[in-house]
């Protein structure tokens, strides 16, 4: 293992496991789909599992994607008429020098796409937009290696120095959406004392337009979301920060910080959907390099990157429906005290089915505390 780490970053020390676990029951497209999720926080399977159970029992998520399309950027010092002019003539000159570089994914289906200039006003530039199609990888390696290629070669031409030739994770070509619709009735809840479904998704609905008004709800709102993608793509080796660089930069994409799922009521039919850049890949990096990736892509049936990408919007909305449902009812405490209690429990000491009876001595006592766990865990030893 520590060989891996060695060759996957410098200085390092170790590895850090995370717990991986598996959210089964999603249908997807009509397909049975199990989700490995690598999370630290406690009720995110079960939130999953349960949102994805409901869902399942009518026609489940559908989903769809638009295209892998990145996108590298150059910036061009100064913004006058000759440098722009010498970019979009210089056009076939920059398309000859991507060829060698984007050789391999064009031989893959992919490849250069779009080359475009813009102006700016303050800091005076010209951006030279790239857009290459990357296929299944999520190809920050490709289009950096051919954003300073270009670069070099658009300096010549232009006249002027470059600033600066990286991609952009905004991604927003690459974007990939979830839905679904289901009856009201199957949201009743009998366990709080009856509170009938259609309650349930009027305040679904209320606590979507919240997020939508509220840029601070908006973001506990994403965070949400963000819980079960972000699980998907730490388990499936993906580029954590990117894709949540990517979601938050398209929430704020009209100037203000929004929600990225909406929930409406149609008669009796709840209906929840999400859209967002999702940067996904199932080759390049350390997707299919580390073990633990490879084994997560086994579990999703070795997916392309655009179904990949598919499944995680589907979690995403999942994840998120189920949120609203628990803080729009009994609220959330009460699940994740009961699997904070299980922690509470290992670090007093408790072990194998011990947890589970020190957990719930202390959900009965309502005392969450380390001090108690002992005190009960010495209670049960002593009984043995
Ligand atoms: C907790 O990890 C996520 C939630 O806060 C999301 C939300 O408030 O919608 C429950």
């Amino acid at each position: 293992m520590l060989d891996l780490a060695d060759a996957m970053i410098e200085s390092a020390v170790g590895v850090t496991p995370v717990p991986l676990g598996v959210a089964d029951g999603f249908l997807i497209d009509g397909e049975t789909v199990a989700v490995p999720l690598a999370v630290e926080e406690p009720s995110i399977l079960a939130a999953a599992t349960f949102g994805a159970r409901i869902l399942s029992e009518e026609h489940g998520i559908l989903t769809w994607f638009t295209y892998p399309v990145m996108t590298a950027q150059v910036f061009v010092e100064g913004n006058s008429d000759r440098v722009a002019a010498a970019i979009e003539h210089g056009d076939e000159q920059i398309r000859d020098c991507l060829a060698e570089p984007l050789a391999s994914i064009t031989a893959r289906g992919g490849g250069l796409r779009r080359i475009s200039t813009q102006r700016m006003a303050d800091p005076p530039c010209v951006k030279v937009c790239i857009d290459v199609d990357v296929r299944d990888a999520m190809g920050a390696n490709l289009l950096n290696t051919a954003a300073e290629i270009a670069g070099r070669r658009i300096s010549e031409i232009a006249g002027a120095p470059v600033a600066m030739a990286i991609l952009t994770n905004s991604a927003c070509a690459r974007r990939a959406g979830a839905e679904f619709d289901i009856d009201v009735s199957s949201l009743a809840r009998t366990a709080d004392g009856e509170t009938p479904g259609a309650d349930v998704a009027r305040r679904i609905c209320l606590a979507s337009d919240i997020a939508h008004a509220d840029s601070d709800r908006a973001v506990t709102h994403n965070k949400g979301i963000m819980n079960g993608i972000s699980g998907l793509a730490l388990a499936t080796g993906n580029d954590t920060r990117a894709i949540e660089a990517a979601a938050h930069a398209w929430a704020a994409r009209e100037g203000r910080y929004t929600a990225l799922s909406t929930f409406t009521t149609d008669g009796e039919r709840l209906r929840g959907s999400l859209e967002l850049p999702l940067p996904f890949a199932t080759v390049g990096g350390a997707v299919g390099m580390h073990p633990a990736s490879r084994y997560a892509l086994a579990i999703l049936g070795n997916p392309t990157a655009a179904r990949l990408a598919r499944i995680a919007a589907a979690v995403g909305l999942v994840q998120n429906f189920a949120a609203l449902n628990a803080l729009v009812t009994a609220g959330i405490q009460q699940g994740h005290m009961r699997l904070h209690a299980e922690r509470i429990a290992f670090t007093a000491g408790a072990r194998d089915s011990e947890i589970r009876k020190v957990a719930a001595a202390l959900a009965q006592t309502g005392a969450f505390d380390v001090e108690t766990a002992r005190a009960v865990l010495a209670d049960i030893r002593s009984r043995r």
